[in-house]
């Protein structure tokens, strides 16, 4: 199939164009750049050096690549800056999903992927999270990829033969296991490159947000999905959407991880016993977040495979040993 891949210089973006191309797909990758990387664009590929919101040269890109499917990762996605810059969120995540949404509909494209968050459920009362339950997500990232759900059942109402899938990912971690690829933020805010940074040399200590909660060693549990897994998700998903399908399925292992294990598989696999703290509790933090992941096992028969945490930070100590700079300064 040929696949429009929207962010496709990002973190999951990159690692799902490696599994779409060795699925045999065409890929063409669409980004701005802003937070992306030209380098994880392979030689090869059809890189669109162009942002979602500009609704007519996507249109016209979509129609050159005679492309047949949108896999959409294109967002900004960091909860704490969403707060104090909930225009910008809109602006990028919902907003921008209207515009490629109407280039989609101007070129006849009928199919896409979209990546949601488990943001989107906010605060569940119960755990593990099934898709049913209610959504009422507590930050501006959440809403603007809430608010994208609704756009895209609103327009499936309307367009019987559009298809599409929404993935509600828990803790995307790990980095490609062949180390050609991985994860390079800035700022760097989540909990595994935070720890090998610091294995790095390029912090000095690593704070536990909080050690008081209601968790079985006092820190925050996390559903800590492979990226590796993930991305493998999105492609068979795609390969099965058919004209009217809207399919909605979290992506997690179903099983949850403290912070402390975390750190303590990151300490024994790099073989580093970096310095912890303990610190304040990070606003907004659920004490638990961890999926029900049967639905999308028993609709499609596909489940994670990459579930131990150790192996799952092995693979980000290879991309992080590697490439200690990140992209292009290694
Ligand atoms: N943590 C620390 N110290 C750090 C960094 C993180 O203790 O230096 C803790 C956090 O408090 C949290 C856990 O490690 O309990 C994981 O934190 P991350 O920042 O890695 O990830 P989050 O769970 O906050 O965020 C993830 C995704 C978001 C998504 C969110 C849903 O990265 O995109 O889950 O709540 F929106």
């Amino acid at each position: 199939m040929n696949v429009l891949v929207t962010g496709g210089a990002g973190y999951i973006g990159s690692h799902a164009v490696k599994r779409l191309r060795e699925g045999g797909h065409n890929v063409v990758v669409l980004d701005n750049l802003f937070r992306g990387h030209r380098e994880a664009v392979p030689d090869g590929v059809a890189f669109e050096e162009l942002d979602i919101r500009q609704t007519d040269a996507v249109t016209d890109a979509l129609k050159r690549h005679k492309i047949e499917c949108v896999m959409h990762f294109a967002a900004l996605a960091y909860v704490g800056e969403s707060v104090p810059k909930p225009l910008m969120y809109y602006d990028n995540n919902t907003g921008g999903t209207v515009s490629l949404l109407t280039a989609m509909d101007n070129a006849g494209v009928k199919r896409l992927v979209f990546s949601s968050t488990c943001a989107t459920y906010g605060e569940p009362d119960r755990m593990p999270i099934v898709e049913d339950m209610p959504q009422s997500p507590i930050n501006p990232y959440g809403w603007s990829k809430l608010f994208v759900e609704r756009i895209l059942k609103d327009y499936a109402a309307a367009n019987s033969d559009f298809a599409y899938a929404a993935l509600r990912y828990f803790n995307v971690a790990g980095c490609a296991s062949d180390g050609s690829i991985g994860e390079d933020h800035e700022p760097e805010t989540h909990l595994i490159p935070v720890l090998l940074n610091t294995v790095l040399g390029k912090r000095k200590s690593v704070t536990i947000f909080g050690e008081d909660y209601d968790t079985p060693d006092g820190t925050c549990i996390r559903d800590y999905i492979h990226v590796e897994d993930l991305v493998d998700a999105h492609a068979v998903v795609m390969e099965k959407l058919q004209p009217g399908d809207q399919r909605f399925y979290n992506l997690g292992i179903g099983r949850g991880c403290s912070v402390r294990e975390v750190i303590d598989a990151a300490k024994k696999v790099t073989g580093n016993d970096f310095p912890v703290e303990t610190g304040d509790r990070r606003p907004g933090d659920p004490p638990q977040l961890y999926a029900n992941a049967d639905k999308i096992q028993s609709e499609l028969n596909w489940k994670a495979k990459q579930t131990d945490i150790e192996k799952v930070v092995q693979t980000a100590w290879r991309w992080f040993k590697g490439h200690p700079d990140g992209y292009g300064k290694s």
